[in-house]
């Protein structure tokens, strides 16, 4: 993997399998914030006290971390649950190797040293990290919970369609709280039409960097 310095100072890396990077390069911690947390309305559901995150293709943790520092930010005493799905062990021992500008980056870190089978975790009083290993549309299956929010961030639906299809979906919307809000970068027709086939609502996301607008999805 190649290690990249995005234009906002976060680093990134360029996956040769896939010939993709793992954030924009006009922004990794940018993007985090911007197309993810925002979005999901991170800070309005911390007021509640407890957040519970779905983090779809979890690599470097960005979306994750970045939501949990959002969230702490606005209430110190939020109770946060993160699920992240992960297929590739590299991106995640890449994590110890980094050095990255979020508050609460030493949890992801400590989170990637304490394995057991294939699950990794971080957990203090208010907080539970649980990464699982393997092939996100699997694993879903075996999770039972109810996610307030849903990041979805796998590589591109040209290099990477099985996490962009209906059934994978519908996995991801029984997961989720009514209301419940779900954020992706793409804004591709065949990810808007499969989010709308299987009920939910789509929305624009915010426009970065002259590019189109990502995509929001609420469980009706
Ligand atoms: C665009 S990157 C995600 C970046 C990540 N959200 C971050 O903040 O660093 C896509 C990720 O999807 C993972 N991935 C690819 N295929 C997968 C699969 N079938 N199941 C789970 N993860 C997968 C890759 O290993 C990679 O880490």
């Amino acid at each position: 993997m190649q290690k990249i310095t995005t234009l906002d100072g976060s680093i990134t890396f360029h996956n040769e399998q896939f010939d993709e990077s793992y954030h924009s390069r006009s922004g990794a911690k940018e993007e985090a914030v911007k197309k993810f947390v925002e979005p999901c309305k991170i800070k309005e559901i911390a007021k509640t006290g407890k957040l519970k995150i779905l983090d779809v293709c979890f690599g470097l943790s960005y979306n994750t971390v970045a939501a949990i520092d959002a969230a702490l930010e606005e209430n110190p005493d939020c109770k946060i649950e993160a699920v992240g799905l992960e297929i590739d062990t590299e991106i995640l021992n890449a994590i110890t190797e980094i050095d990255a500008p979020f508050t609460n980056f030493f949890m992801m870190r400590e989170a990637v040293k304490n394995k057991k089978n294939n699950s990794y975790t971080y957990e203090n009083k208010n907080i539970k990290i649980e990464i699982l290993l393997g092939d996100a549309t699997e694993i879903i299956k075996t999770i039972n919970n109810e996610f307030d929010v849903v990041f979805l961030d796998p590589f591109s639906p040209k290099k990477c369609p099985k996490l962009w299809t209906a059934p994978f979906f519908a996995q991801i919307y029984k997961r989720m709280v009514p209301k419940g809000r779900l954020a992706t970068y793409s804004c591709a027709r065949v990810v808007r039409d499969n989010l709308k086939a299987v009920g939910f609502a789509v929305l624009d996301g915010p426009q970065l960097w002259r590019r189109g607008p990502s995509t929001i999805g609420v469980k009706l």
